[in-house]
């Protein structure tokens, strides 16, 4: 076996917009979707706001240098709806497309390959005022307008495309990561509907790529945890299956096979979840064929058998305080599945559960079914760090999760399975979905608070370092 990853494999990291940049509402850009949850996590558990984040929007170029430091060929980053049309669609903001411009540029020059995803839970506010976002189908459309400019500026500079960021983890957190309108609350057909919409946003941006850029590449990146179930119970290992139906292959196999997963849709349709489906709609996301999937891939889950006795359906519940243990709930679909812990795997201070092997596997298990290259454009150990008294940050327990985490990913490489890249969460610390800044996750810590941005001083972590050989080794130092 070779020692090193494979021959132009590519490393990097990643962010999202409205999680890094800053300048929220400033420089032409309206509000998202992201920004108005965001205040409001604000007022109520005292997170960060997205509006100066982790001020990217102004230190992009020393980021851009950090990045070369470490070696990195690839970022993937993504591109702000709302940036590029504050109200959704009409008139472009040049300031903000202009933005995009030099931080490809930039990247560019520093021979790091840009990997652009096109969504990243960041609906323009604009459009949840019109008509509720993605709740409406007209939202298919306008994000047509969008990617089609987006891809065609940027065609002859960006060669990987990624799609809608984590489908699966819409539907399961509904209201943190998208909008929900108050008349829709409790509504849980929706979440559905909401992903069929995108499904075919998806399609629609593949075939974009396919159409505009040459030699280009294209992909969802999907939120990805394999099931494992709690016992070897005959019904237990059923339970798995249904999981794996309703929380993977349902968003996998409309990437792959263009179609939803049977035994999901029938169990969606007998509960009166299942989307509505127009005519015409399955032919264009069969049209809108996938050249990979790129997973985030930070935990796996476990799950049991559980009874129908009326008590309903329920989603996943949420660790606000970040003391394991406090997890509000699991997601319990009775007479299919209930996920539970995993009494075999430690977990993060926020109970996701750490499982290098779990990688391995869903690696293996997806090349097998679709037998198409795979990329991770997330994976990360949210921690509460320490700056020390001579401006260190000691994240062994970071370097720890990302050995393992890629010695797994080798020993997947080992066995056939195609791997494009290593792009974990995050390049520098960013503003945390569910958790404000204290959570952080990058190789670079950015020095502010929840309640103070301070300067947003960039400061080189212990892993900062690590990553750095193991880039330069080719992953043979690990
Ligand atoms: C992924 C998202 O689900 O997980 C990121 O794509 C997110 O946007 C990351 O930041 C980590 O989750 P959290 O809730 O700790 O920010």
């Amino acid at each position: 076996m070779a020692k090193t990853f494979p021959e132009g494999f590519l490393w990097g990291a990643s962010t999202s917009a409205y999680q890094v940049e800053g300048a929220a509402t400033t420089h032409g850009k309206k509000p998202s979707q992201q920004d108005v949850i965001n205040k409001d996590n604000y007022q109520k558990y005292g997170f960060a706001t997205a509006e100066i984040a982790s001020d990217h929007y102004h230190h992009y170029k020393e980021d851009v240098a950090l990045m070369k430091e470490m070696g990195f060929t690839a970022y993937r980053f993504s591109i702000a709806w709302s940036r590029v049309f504050p109200d959704g669609v009409g008139e472009v903001n040049e300031e903000g497309i202009q933005f995009y411009r030099d931080l490809i540029k930039e990247l560019k020059d520093n021979g790091i390959e840009p990997i652009v995803t096109l969504y990243h839970y960041d609906l323009p506010w604009a459009l949840v005022e019109k008509y509720d976002g993605w709740i409406s189908r007209q939202v298919v459309e306008d994000f047509k307008y969008y990617a089609e400019y987006v891809i065609n500026e940027f065609k002859n500079d960006v060669r990987y495309w990624t799609t809608i960021n984590e489908q699966s983890i819409i539907v399961q957190y509904i209201d943190q990561k998208n909008f929900i309108p108050e008349k829709y609350q409790g509504n849980d057909q929706i979440r559905y509907q909401i992903n069929h919409h995108m499904n075919l946003a998806h399609a629609i941006a593949c075939k974009l790529v396919h159409e505009l850029v040459p030699g280009g590449l294209v992909g969802a990146p999907l939120g990805y945890a394999p099931v494992y179930p709690l016992t070897s119970q005959p019904k237990d290992v059923l339970a798995m299956l249904n999981a794996e139906d309703l929380r993977n292959h349902y968003y996998t196999d409309i990437y792959f096979k263009g179609e939803y997963t049977k035994s999901a849709m029938i169990y969606l349709e007998e509960h009166g979840l299942a989307p509505v489906i127009e005519e015409g709609d399955m032919e264009l996301i069969k049209e809108g064929t996938s050249d990979f999937l790129a997973l985030n891939y930070y935990a796996s889950e476990c799950c049991k058998w559980c009874e129908d006795e009326g008590q309903g359906i329920r989603y996943n519940g949420v660790n606000r305080s970040g003391k394991k243990g406090d997890l509000s709930g699991f997601e319990t679909h009775p007479g299919f599945y209930q996920m539970c812990k995993n009494p075999n795997l430690d977990t993060t201070d926020w109970d996701w559960a750490i499982d290098p092997t779990g990688l391995e596997y869903a690696f293996r298990d997806l090349y097998t079914r679709y037998g198409k290259p795979l990329m991770i454009t997330e994976n990360g150990f949210g921690a509460y760090d320490t700056l020390t008294e001579d401006g260190k940050v000691h994240d062994d327990y970071r370097i720890d999760y990302w050995t393992k985490h890629l010695q797994a990913l080798k020993r997947a490489i080992d066995k056939g399975v195609e791997v494009l890249a290593f792009c974990p969460w995050s390049a520098v610390d960013l503003l945390s979905t569910s958790n404000g800044v204290k959570k952080r996750y990058g190789f670079v810590y950015v020095d502010r608070t929840d309640d103070d941005p301070k300067e947003c001083k960039r400061i080189k972590k212990d892993s900062f370092y690590w990553y750095k050989d193991v880039i330069e080794s080719n992953g043979g130092n690990l």
